[in-house]
């Protein structure tokens, strides 16, 4: 059985350098889930069918990192018949040996929830939009009130919201350098997989 290390969080959180990082440590593949919808909405039109018709070229558009096709991607994952079509895709991803690590909302809760390691990774929102706003080389206040409208959506919406899995470890990286982050989830990974 392959090996599966779901990570959640909302954005900006450090989730992202988590599973790329322990996707290198542990030689597994790497999906940021985020592309998926971030790519749907990018693609303009019905976003039913640009889910169903999603191809990898899409995921490699310059412009999917942008603030705007966050708020798109967060209107659009809202949609029940959006996220059923980029369903399959991202179980399929799931079960490549030896392993994978899934990076979004909803792999604890409903894409992967027998993944033998959930993380949930958290921050503080003003550590967020800091963040984001020094990779965007945008201002941090508007970048907070981004954030925060987009985590309230992704957070309220019935299908699949952004929430921890019940047998998910919470990483609050508010306090903790990308290194320390990484250390701890590394940590988790490797209790779990010697049986501990
Ligand atoms: O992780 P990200 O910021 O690139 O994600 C962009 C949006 O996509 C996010 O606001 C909500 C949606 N998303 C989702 O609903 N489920 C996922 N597994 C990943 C992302």
């Amino acid at each position: 059985m392959p090996f599966v290390i779901a990570i959640d969080g909302p954005a900006a959180s450090g989730k992202g350098t988590i599973a790329r990082a322990l996707a290198a440590r542990f030689g597994f593949h790497h999906l940021d889930t985020g592309l998926l919808y971030r790519a749907t909405g990018a693609k303009g039109g019905d976003p039913i069918s640009a889910a169903a018709t999603l191809e990898i070229g899409d995921l490699a558009r310059p412009d999917l990192r942008s603030a705007e096709a966050g708020q798109a991607a967060s209107q659009i994952a809202a949609i029940p018949e959006v996220r059923q079509a980029l369903l399959d895709f991202q179980r399929r991803f799931a079960a490549q040996e030896p392993g994978a690590v899934l990076d979004g909302r909803d792999i604890g809760t409903v894409i992967c929830p027998d993944a033998p390691v959930k993380l949930y990774v958290v921050a503080s929102d003003q550590v967020r939009a800091e963040r984001r706003a020094a990779e965007l080389g945008a201002d941090p206040v508007e970048m907070l009130a981004q954030l925060q409208e987009r985590d309230r959506r992704d957070s309220e919406r019935a299908t699949a919201p952004l929430k921890p899995a019940d047998d998910a470890v919470l990483i609050d990286t508010s306090t903790l350098d990308i290194d320390q982050a990484i250390a701890v989830a590394v940590a988790e990974v490797e209790r779990v997989r010697s049986g501990a």
